[in-house]
């Protein structure tokens, strides 16, 4: 049984056939109608959302299937202090699927790890959102009918913009993909990004602070929203919060094939006289989304009805358990009660290790290396 909580989980293969799915989901979506008839998806969403939990309740339907759930946690046993993998376990008894988002890092990677049923990730904080991808992913196919050879654009808060780190890490595994990271200084790329996924892939990229610049130069230009709910000090968003504005005077000088795209919600980093523009393509996106979330949903139903075992996530890995602990305060190991401090080790000979909830760097010793099991 698979679950999806990063973009590693699924092959350059599987997404393919997940775009070939989408697309005739698209065209003959009346062949669809009928395939989750019985089946029930709950969407446990610990955080706010328009898109992401109406298009999976919209693809379930469209499925014949339904929907179960919360919207804010404030309606769930997490406020009695319910831990995720309680939470996890207790639904798997209601339902076949479940699309999990939390502001806690790593929260859908523990409730993977105790559900008995398939988990989608549908965001955890800062750290990963490879739905959303898909839906990017088909976007770009429809637009462009490629994912190789394109000069793209991200624009805005690379930092906690989690669409932003799972787009990255999908697109660099096609070949002659060049990135423009475009963000203020205070709101960079993280460098688990940067070293493992842009390095690891050999990835072109270059960095700017310049919209202007950079515009006359992409085929996809990725635009996010300032993540004000990340900041811990209200002043530096006040400081950041108007950094990028796209305006249709701007895109004067952008090719004339640019696909624009935006995760939204849109504050006021896309002028909504843009909207008008063929090449803006953000309203294409949802609809997009919707699609690849039918496939996605198929897809892991299938592989749950072939083999129910759950998959162990850490699979051929080299960690360390509890050997220390993570200090990120947005990391699920800060409020989930018994959970293993568990570290996947990077760089074995400098003793680099990253937690695996939510990807933040540590230095393990060399005694606390001698101890490094392999899954
Ligand atoms: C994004 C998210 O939640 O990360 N929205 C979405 O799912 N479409 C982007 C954002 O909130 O800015």
């Amino acid at each position: 049984m698979k679950s999806v909580i990063d973009i590693p989980d699924l092959s350059v293969e599987e997404i393919d056939e997940l775009i070939k799915t989408a697309g005739d989901i698209a065209l003959h979506p009346e062949k669809y109608a009928k395939s989750c008839e019985g089946k029930i998806l709950a969407t446990l969403f610990y955080e706010p959302s328009t898109r992401t939990r109406l298009s999976f309740t919209a693809a379930m339907m469209e499925l014949g299937g339904n929907v179960l759930g919360f919207s804010e946690p404030g309606s769930s046993s997490a406020v009695k202090g319910e831990s995720v993998a309680d939470t996890a376990r207790v639904v798997s008894c209601y339902a076949d699927i479940i699309a999990m988002r939390s502001p806690k890092e790593g929260a859908a990677f523990v409730a993977a790890k105790n559900a008995t049923i398939p988990v989608i990730n549908t965001g955890d904080g800062g750290h990963a959102h490879p739905t959303q991808t898909l839906g990017d992913l088909f976007t770009i196919y429809r637009e462009k009918g490629r994912f190789n050879n394109l000069t793209v654009g991200f624009c805005g808060d690379l930092k906690y913009g989690r669409t932003v780190h799972s787009l990255i890490e999908a697109m660099s595994r096609y070949p002659d993909v060049r990135f423009v990271l475009i963000s203020p200084d205070a709101l960079k790329l993280p460098t688990f990004v940067k070293y493992e996924i842009l390095a690891r892939h050999n990835v072109l990229y270059t960095e700017t602070d310049s919209l202007e610049e950079a515009l006359p130069s992409l085929d996809i230009l990725y635009m996010t929203r300032i993540q004000k709910e990340r900041f811990t000090d209200p002043a530096e968003y006040e400081r950041l919060k108007d950094s990028y504005i796209l305006t249709v005077e701007k895109l004067a000088s952008a090719k004339s094939d640019l696909c624009i795209m935006h995760p939204l919600p849109r504050v006021n980093e896309i002028s909504v006289k843009v909207d008008k523009d063929p090449r803006a393509c953000y309203f294409k996106q949802v609809e997009n989304g919707k699609y690849m979330r039918m496939a996605l949903i198929l897809k892991l139903l299938a592989s749950a009805k072939e083999n129910p075992e759950t998959e162990d996530l850490l699979a051929g890995r080299s960690v360390l358990i509890n050997e220390m602990k993570c200090t990120n305060p947005r990391c699920i190991t800060a409020t989930e009660q018994e959970l293993d401090h568990v570290f996947r080790v990077v760089d074995a000979e400098a003793g680099i290790c990253r937690c695996v909830y939510c990807e933040k760097k540590v230095k393990a010793d060399s005694e606390m290396m001698k101890r490094v099991v392999r899954r």
